[in-house]
């Protein structure tokens, strides 16, 4: 396992803090919502029946597993952004080792407890496969393995699952690929789990489901802040609301006061006021059409080579490459 060039999270964290909810519409980043206790929060957020992404894609990634591992003639490197338990990856790593013999498997991830976990468990899995972590930020993460291309020209296979795309602004997805793009060799491929865009009411029961386990998921956020940062929030004083935005074709996660109240964070000598209703912005989840998955490929520099869905175009695996006429 190596720590990333930026693991050491806690300033930045603190600086997010501060910054977020001195703005004058309060936010809190979601890349923080992944400690120990929000990484297994998430796997049961996979788990519930309304969360319908991970499902279709694990369907989707078994069926095709066979035909992304044909895609190479050598064995490839397998590297996935956020990878969180890895477990639809272990269906590719399967299928790469059934048809490779071996495999060199490189997470990357901010969750070095998601990290040490998923290796354990695949390393003790598939007795053919090697697994070099990477816990770190995604750029930096990418760029620190592009370094060792040198030394090992084998062609990456690159996944970015579970529609953590979704979670970037639409430009800022744009250019997130396209540094991506500037990382890639004329054999890699990337492939990105996207979600559909969809009927509200689906959406909006996947981000808030019945059992209350996103709800949890979002308010560890808060009890974070009051184990890392000395911070004093009640989360039972925040509710938790999930609503689906049809025009700009995204759901928004916020977490909203119930009552007026200032909370202290020690660690910033700070203390922060709410009104009554008052809202803190903790993620957006985009989602996409046909046509603005080729647009932001394109935009990107890359070209969409294939996709799969689940039958009712619900989740897509969008395999994308550089053009083929790019030098
Ligand atoms: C939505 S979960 C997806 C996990 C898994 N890939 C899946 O499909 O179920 C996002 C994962 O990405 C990681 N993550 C979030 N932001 C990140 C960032 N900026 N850099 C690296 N990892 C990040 C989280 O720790 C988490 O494990």
């Amino acid at each position: 396992l190596t720590a990333g060039p930026e693991l050491d999270t806690r300033p930045e964290f603190l600086e997010d803090v501060r910054a977020g909810l001195c703005a004058e519409r309060k936010r809190l980043s979601c890349r923080y919502l992944y400690d120990e206790r929000g990484s297994k929060l998430f796997e049961r957020i996979c788990e519930q029946p309304e969360y319908y992404p991970t499902r279709l894609e694990a369907e989707i990634l078994e069926r095709i597993a066979p035909e992304l591992a044909a895609l190479f003639d050598e064995p490839p490197r397998l590297v996935e952004l956020g990878s969180g338990s890895a477990e639809k990856t272990r269906l590719v790593i399967e299928a790469l080792i059934a048809r490779h013999g071996s495999l060199l498997f490189e997470p990357i991830d901010i969750s070095r407890s998601a990290l040490e976990l998923s290796s354990q468990g695949l390393l003790e899995e598939f007795p053919e496969l090697e697994v070099h972590a990477i816990a770190s930020e995604y750029v930096a993460g990418l760029h620190a393995l592009s370094e060792e291309c040198e030394i090992s020209p084998a062609p990456w296979l690159v996944a970015w699952l579970g529609s953590s795309i979704g979670n970037f602004h639409r430009t800022a997805a744009a250019d997130f690929l396209r540094r991506l793009r500037n990382e890639l060799r004329p054999a890699d491929f990337l492939l990105v789990g996207v979600d559909m865009r969809k009927d509200a009411s689906v959406l909006e029961a996947a981000y808030d489901d019945e059992a209350g386990v996103t709800r949890a998921f979002m308010k560890n956020l808060l009890l974070r802040m009051n184990r890392e940062l000395g911070a004093e929030f009640d989360p039972d004083a925040f509710r938790y609301e999930a609503t689906y935005d049809e025009e700009l074709g995204r759901v928004e996660m916020h977490l909203l006061s119930e009552r007026a109240q200032r909370v202290l964070i020690t660690s910033l000598g700070l203390e922060v006021d709410f009104a009554a209703g008052e809202a803190v912005h903790l993620e957006n989840s985009y989602k996409y059409s046909g046509e603005e998955i080729e647009a932001l490929a394109k935009s990107a520099g890359f070209e969409v080579r294939r996709h799969w869905d689940d039958g009712e175009d619900r989740f897509r695996e969008v395999l994308l490459a550089l053009p083929k006429e790019s030098p």
